[in-house]
């Protein structure tokens, strides 16, 4: 990390890091939606989905007000809470619960997102880039609400279902 010499540094390299699990969200979102017991729940996860298709489009325009080229950077936290979406996949078989579980995992992602939008949007505000708030807030917004949305659909049902 010897080229970090600045905020600028600083908010390009997190930039890689959210490009890079917003890419692998994508990936794996469609064996969700295939997985997803609940209708509410499939929806959500399809047209979060889509979204995310949207949210990596605005991460590459951010890539450019920059003038850095777009691209990821592993991260491991972001394989961590996947790999944990997997693993209830292949282990649970009862659908309810696995619906449960993939909230669960789901919400760990948004709020990954969430933290690290946050991050990058007070970023931007020092470095005077308010270009890339705009993206940057649209990404935030969308996370919040499918945030939102989960609660919902596990509060309103599947975790009083799993339960019995
Ligand atoms: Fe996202
Ligand atoms: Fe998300």
């Amino acid at each position: 990390m010897a080229k970090t010499k600045s905020l600028e540094d600083l908010f390009v390299n997190l930039l890689k890091d959210i490009y890079y699990a917003e890419k692998q969200i994508l990936k794996a979102l469609p064996t969700m939606v295939k997985k997803a017991h609940d209708k509410t729940l499939k929806e959500a996860l399809e047209t979060h989905r889509k979204e995310t298709e949207g949210q990596v489009d605005r991460l590459e325009q951010v890539f450019k007000l920059m003038d850095a080229p777009a691209r990821g950077k592993k991260c491991d936290a972001i394989e961590g809470i996947i790999a944990e979406a997997k693993e209830h996949m292949d282990e649970i078989e009862d659908p309810q619960v696995l619906d449960a579980g993939m909230i669960g995992s789901a919400q760990a992602v948004e709020h990954y997102e969430i933290t690290r939008y946050g991050t990058l949007i007070a970023w931007a505000k020092e470095l005077g880039r308010d270009d890339a708030i705009e993206l940057l807030e649209a990404n935030l917004d969308e996370e919040k609400n499918a945030d939102e949305l989960l609660t919902e659909i596990a509060e309103s049902r599947v975790n009083q279902q799993a339960a019995a």
